[in-house]
């Protein structure tokens, strides 16, 4: 009984934390689950998604466009899509939503595969979403 409880309150806290968390984001998000881990303006267990977009839409050759000290990996774009031999910041993010992984915000903390239970279109449409959050 007491286990029933105290896993009742724990589920109560996590659909709070979800709808506080999740205000700004898009309807698509939060049914693909990638509210557990992100939200749009604060780093969770992600990066926030503004974060994201800032550094694929404004790092040039002048370096990070976010702050290195939040994050453990510097993001140096270029080098980010040379090294998985994209050619766009929209084919490696759709990649690496689908196929989940590490190391370009984080050294640990991995994303989990999305796909195949998140389907290519809707993850094509919640990337164009995440890199529309800052302009070029
Ligand atoms: C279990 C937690 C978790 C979930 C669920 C999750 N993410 Fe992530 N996401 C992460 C982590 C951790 C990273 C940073 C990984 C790294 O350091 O390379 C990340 C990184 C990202 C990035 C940046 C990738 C890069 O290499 O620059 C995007 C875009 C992203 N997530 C979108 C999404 C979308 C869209 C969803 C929902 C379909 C989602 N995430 C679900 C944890 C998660």
């Amino acid at each position: 009984m007491k286990t029933i409880i105290v896993s009742m309150i724990a589920a109560a806290g996590l659909v709070m934390a979800g709808s506080v968390m999740a205000e700004d984001m898009p309807a698509l998000a939060k049914k693909s689950g990638c509210t557990a881990c992100h939200t749009i303006e604060k780093k969770l267990v992600g990066p926030a998604w503004r974060d994201v977009a800032k550094a694929y839409n404004k790092v040039g050759a002048t370096g990070t466009a976010v702050d290195p000290k939040a994050y453990q990996v510097s993001q140096k774009v270029s080098a980010i899509l040379k090294e998985h031999g994209k050619a766009t910041p929209e084919a490696w993010l759709e990649e690496k939503v689908a196929k989940g992984g590490k190391g370009d915000w984080f050294k640990s903390t991995a994303m989990i595969p999305n796909a195949p239970r998140v389907k290519a279109a809707d993850i094509k449409e919640l990337v164009d979403f995440i890199l529309g959050l800052e302009k070029k």
